[in-house]
């Protein structure tokens, strides 16, 4: 048995800042930031919109795309780095408020990978026989985590959430890598909660993201190529056969350059970053679904997911539609 989508939602706040808007309250300007990576505006949580709330959004979504009764998922999966709460976790929220009981729940920290890794560990399960229909959820509130005197950085981000219902049938995902090199996590990095007790004397002090960009980049353009390559290599399939690239959202020059790697033409890697910025693990399922509900994926078509981010992480999925 593998994994196949059937349903797919998303949701972003209604809050949307055009760089524009962020020229006022920084020094940055629309042209700096439409040049280096092809964002024009991206949507930031009110205040009853947070990681949780989005999350049931998209996983509502996608629940009635797939004609599912919540009863009948067995797991449910969201991959974030900033779930609103320490305990319990984002997936036991979305659990409860849709209904899900018969569901095993929790949340899967990959960064930017979140949504991936957390579809992969469904597909172990389906593999094994375990489980065979799950709810995997992308969502993250990068907004909370930006120091938003840092130009650099939080100029990228974004809110929002995507959800997928899968389901164990005889087509759907084919093969799926994996991987980590935490030894180079210091180049995009975010502190939770510092130590702080009794003993220490001091109160937990909680820090913002940091990221050294050019290194990011460098490691994006060589490691996604490389992953994709492999992942077609090791299952005799040519890049032709691929309809589309499902790239993780972080920058439009991220992607000419993949696309110039891999030789695929632009038109391959749907974009949605001019709207959205980099949603980090919620991009990949918010992508998914526009390209989804604009009817563009048909039975059969064989498309390659990827995405990348800090860990640092990176993923990759070749699947049927
Ligand atoms: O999910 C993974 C997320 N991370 C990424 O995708 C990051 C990948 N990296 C990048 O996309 C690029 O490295 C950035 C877009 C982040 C930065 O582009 P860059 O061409 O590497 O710029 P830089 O950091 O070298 O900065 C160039 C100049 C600097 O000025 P000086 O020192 O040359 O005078 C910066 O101070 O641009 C300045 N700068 C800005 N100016 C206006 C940096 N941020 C801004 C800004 N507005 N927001």
């Amino acid at each position: 048995m593998t994994t196949r989508i059937i349903g797919t939602g998303s949701y972003a706040p209604e809050n949307v800042i055009t760089n524009d808007d962020l020229a006022k309250i920084m020094d940055t300007s629309d042209e700096w930031i439409r040049s280096r990576t092809g964002i024009g505006a991206r949507h930031i949580c009110g205040k009853d919109e947070g990681a949780t709330y989005m999350a049931i959004e998209a996983a509502k979504r996608a629940v009635e795309m797939a004609g599912i009764d919540p009863k009948e998922l067995d797991i449910i999966i969201a991959g974030t780095s900033t779930p609103d709460k320490c305990l319990p976790s984002c997936g036991c929220e979305v659990q409860a408020a849709i209904g899900a009981v018969n569901a095993v729940a929790f949340d899967v920290s990959a960064a930017c990978s979140g949504f991936i890794f957390s579809l992969n560990i469904v597909q172990g399960f389906f593999m094994s026989g375990v489980y065979r229909t799950a709810l995997v959820i992308g969502c993250d509130e990068l907004s909370k985590i930006m120091d938003w005197s840092d130009r650099r950085t939080c100029v990228l981000f974004g809110d929002g959430a995507g959800a997928a219902v899968v389901r164990a049938e005889e087509t759907g995902i084919r093969h799926f890598l994996m991987g980590s090199d935490g030894a180079r996590g210091p180049v995009l990095e975010c502190t939770a909660r510092t130590t702080g007790n009794f003993l220490t004397g001091t109160r937990p002090d909680i820090g913002f993201t940091s990221m050294d960009g050019q290194e990011v980049f460098k490691f994006a353009v060589k490691k996604v190529p490389e992953c994709i390559t492999q992942l077609l290599e090791e299952t005799g399939t040519d890049k032709d056969e691929i309809k589309y690239f499902i790239l993780h959202q972080a920058n439009m020059r991220i992607f000419e350059s993949i696309a110039k790697r891999l030789k695929v033409p632009m038109e391959k890697i749907p974009v949605n970053i001019e709207r959205y910025g980099n949603t980090s693990g919620a991009s990949i399922p918010i992508i998914l679904d526009e390209v989804n509900r604009q009817g563009k994926l048909e039975r059969g078509d064989k498309i390659v997911i990827a995405g990348f981010g800090a860990g640092l992480t990176w993923g990759a999925v070749l699947m049927e539609w």
